[in-house]
C-alpha cells in the first residue's frame, strides 16, 4: 500500500513533532517517497536535517525558497501526492485548514491537493476541547479529510486529558488504510476470525492451544489495507488490535458461535473468514471454585463445541482454515465438503516455520472445484493476501 506512494508529512509546532520523526522513518522504510513540509513553528521543535536524514529527501519550510527546487511550483507537492498526512497538527494549524487560508507551504499544500487528508492533532486539552476547535475538525471530518486521535493521557504542558498525538501505529495503520480505499475489496465487508478460544474448567483455569492470532490478524489488516470494512471477531491474544478495523472480543467457542450465528455478525458481510483455533471439545461441567488437588488422577468429562462455520448461513463466502498433523490436502477437502466451504486453507502443522506462533506459513489453498493450490513458506501476511486474491476472484464471479 505504502510502497512508490508520494506522501507529503507535514509537520506542526507542536511538542509532539519529535515522533514526526518516527512516522517520517516508517514510511520511508516501507518504501515511500516522503516530503517532509514543515511549519516555521515546527522548526522550534526539531530541525529540518532530522527529516532530511531520515527522507533522504529535500524539506520544505518556506513558501518561496529559490533555492529548493521544489518552490518553484508552490503547488507541485500537493499536486503529486498520493496522500497528505499532517502529525502533529496544532490548533491552529486545523483552524488555517478550515478556514481555506494558504499562508504557508503546508495550508497551501493542503488547499491545493486533491488526494485524501489524514489530520492527527496533538494539542492542550483545553484547545482541543474548545468549541472553535471542535467545530474546525468537524468542519474538516465533513469535507472527507480523515481525524485520527487524539489520544488521552498525560500532555506535556503539565495537564492530563485528550490532546496527545495518537499512536504511531494507529497514524501508519490510518495511511494503509485510507491508501488502500480504493482496492479490490472497496465497498466490502468481511468478517475474520483469531485466535485460540479459551474453554475455563474453573475460576482460574482454561482449555486452549497454541494459536497466536497472527494470521486472522494478517488477514484482517491486509483486507482493511484492499479497502474493505473488516470485522475481526477475537479470541484472547497478545497482539495489537489491528487499527481502523471493528474488533469484536471473545473468550469461547460458544461466545464466538453466540456472535456469529446468533447475533448474526455475519448477516451483511461478503466473506466470512474463520482463521480462529476454535477448540473443537470443552469441559462439559464448568467447576463454580477452583478445583483442589486432593487426587491423584482427575478424569474430565469434555463435550462438542458447536461448529461455527458449519452451521453458519447466508450467501457470503466461507473460508475455513484446516490445522492438520497428517494426510493434509484429503483431510482439507473432506472439511471444505463436510463444512460447505467455498475455500479452505490448510497447513501443516508439523513443518518447521509454519502454522500456529510462527510468523511464516505454508500452506494449501483448495476451492471448491477441487482446485489446489501450493503457496511456498510465505509471512503470514503475504500467505493473507494470497487468501484474499481468491476471495476477490470468487467474489468477481458472483
Ligand atoms: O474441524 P476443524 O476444527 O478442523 O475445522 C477448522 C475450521 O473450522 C477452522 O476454520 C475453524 O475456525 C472452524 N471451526 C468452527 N467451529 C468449531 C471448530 C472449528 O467454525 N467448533
Amino acid at each position: 500500500m505504502i510502497s512508490g506512494k508520494n506522501i507529503v508529512l507535514g509537520v506542526t509546532g507542536s511538542i509532539a513533532a519529535y515522533k514526526a520523526a518516527e512516522i517520517a522513518s516508517q514510511l520511508t522504510q516501507a518504501g515511500a517517497k516522503v516530503n517532509v513540509i514543515m511549519t516555521k513553528a515546527a522548526t522550534e521543535f526539531i530541525t529540518p536535517l532530522t527529516f532530511r536524514s531520515l527522507t533522504g529527501r529535500p524539506v520544505v519550510t518556506e513558501m518561496f525558497d529559490i533555492t529548493s527546487e521544489m518552490s518553484v511550483e508552490h503547488v507541485a507537492l500537493a499536486q503529486a501526492a498520493d496522500i497528505v498526512v499532517i502529525a502533529p497538527a496544532t490548533a491552529n494549524i486545523i483552524a488555517k485548514i478550515a478556514a481555506g487560508i494558504a499562508d504557508d507551504m503546508l495550508c497551501g499544500t493542503v488547499l491545493a491537493t486533491k488526494g485524501p487528508v489524514i489530520i492527527a492533532p496533538a494539542m492542550n486539552v483545553n484547545m482541543y476541547e474548545n468549541p472553535v476547535t471542535q467545530e474546525n475538525l468537524s468542519k474538516l471530518r465533513a469535507r472527507g479529510f480523515t481525524i485520527v486521535g487524539p489520544a488521552s493521557g498525560w500532555l506535556a504542558c503539565g495537564e492530563t486529558g485528550m490532546g496527545r498525538l495518537a499512536d504511531i501505529d494507529e497514524i501508519i495503520g490510518t495511511i494503509r488504510q485510507v491508501l488502500g480505499r480504493k482496492g479490490d475489496l472497496a465497498g466490502k465487508r468481511i468478517v475474520v476470525t483469531a485466535g485460540g478460544t479459551q474453554e475455563p474448567l474453573d475460576p482460574v483455569r482454561h482449555i486452549s492451544n497454541r494459536s497466536s492470532g497472527k494470521m486472522g490478524y494478517a488477514l484482517a489488516e491486509a483486507a482493511r489495507d484492499r479497502g474493505a470494512q473488516v470485522v475481526l471477531i477475537t479470541a484472547p491474544t497478545t497482539l495489537p488490535k489491528p487499527v481502523r478495523t471493528e474488533v469484536i472480543n471473545v473468550g469461547t467457542a460458544q461466545e464466538m458461535y453466540e456472535v456469529i450465528v446468533i447475533k448474526k455478525a455475519v448477516a451483511q458481510a461478503d466473506a466470512l473468514i474463520m482463521a480462529a483455533a476454535v477448540a473443537d471439545y470443552r469441559p462439559a461441567k464448568v467447576s463454580e471454585s477452583k478445583i483442589k488437588k486432593v487426587t491423584d488422577t482427575l478424569t474430565m468429562e469434555l463435550e462438542r463445541t458447536p461448529d461455527i462455520l458449519g452451521t453458519v448461513e447466508g450467501s457470503f463466502i466461507k473460508v475455513g482454515f484446516a490445522a492438520e498433523s497428517e494426510n493434509l490436502i484429503a483431510n482439507a477437502r473432506a472439511k471444505l465438503l463436510q463444512k460447505g466451504l467455498d475455500l479452505i486453507v490448510a497447513n501443516d502443522i508439523t513443518a518447521p516455520d509454519s502454522g500456529m506462533g510462527a510468523d511464516t506459513n505454508q500452506v494449501v489453498i483448495i476451492d471448491r472445484d477441487g482446485k489446489v493450490d501450493e503457496l511456498p513458506l510465505l509471512p503470514k501476511r503475504e500467505v493473507a493476501d494470497r487468501v484474499l486474491d481468491k476471495v476477490v476472484e470468487l467474489l468477481n464471479k458472483r
